[in-house]
């Protein structure tokens, strides 16, 4: 499973990219907002430091105006993925993008009825909301195992980018349903790897190798 980072925070970026672990970063209108900066130089910062897809988000709602920044997008870099809300303007826009060759994210996805028109509609990735569908009182991550079987059943080529997942339970469950990435926020990232067994043992291993006196090098 390909594994985002969801920030337009350059610098956190280009920290955690230096893990080797970054395949690709996902924005949208709010984060760049956060990010308090031009979307186009941000953007054109990320592109240069992940080499995988990025995607960006159009703020237009109605299909043609959204085709229009989509293409402006997609010129900044050659990896930036166009960003489309689920909305019926939005999928006419994925199915335009697909026949110009423009990569696509279908985002804001919270039913598997809602997948499957992105994938027929021809969309690179969709991303199904898990964290918000949990504040909404359902099990987001039951909504990645429907679209799994949907995709599968049907040979979609459409890549399943789980999205606003908060936890790392939330990640273990998109490897488990099979996603084909999963985009985290960087506290998320960074939890991953952590284990307090793992610092508990370390901790040993490093005071019993202390105690030989020896050195490796
Ligand atoms: C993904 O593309 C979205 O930007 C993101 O995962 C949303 O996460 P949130 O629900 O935590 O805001």
């Amino acid at each position: 499973m390909l594994l985002f980072v969801d920030t337009a925070d350059t610098e956190v970026i280009r920290e955690l990219a230096e893990t080797g672990l970054v395949d690709g970063v996902t924005t949208n209108p709010s984060l760049i907002a956060k990010a308090g900066r031009p979307m186009a130089e941000v953007i054109a910062e990320i592109c240069a430091t992940v080499e995988g897809p990025v995607s960006a988000e159009v703020a237009a709602v109605e299909h043609e105006a959204m085709l229009r920044e989509g293409e402006k997008l997609a010129a900044i870099a050659p990896n930036v993925v166009v960003k489309v809300p689920l909305t019926y303007e939005g999928l006419k826009a994925t199915a335009e993008f697909a026949r110009r060759g423009v990569q696509t994210n279908v985002t804001l996805c919270f039913s598997a009825t809602q997948a499957l028109l992105a994938a027929k509609a021809g969309a690179t990735y969709v991303s199904p909301f898990v964290g918000r569908l949990d504040d909404h009182g359902a099990d987001g991550t039951d909504l990645l195992i429907e679209i799994r079987t949907i995709f599968d059943n049907y040979d979609f080529d459409t890549e399943i980018l789980a999205a606003s997942l908060r936890t790392p339970a939330h990640v273990k469950a998109a490897a488990m349903a099979g996603c084909d990435c999963a985009t985290l926020p960087p506290a998320t990232f960074r939890e991953l790897v952590k284990h307090p067994l793992t610092e508990k043992g370390l901790d040993q291993f490093l005071a019993d190798w202390a105690r030989t006196g020896q050195s490796i090098l």
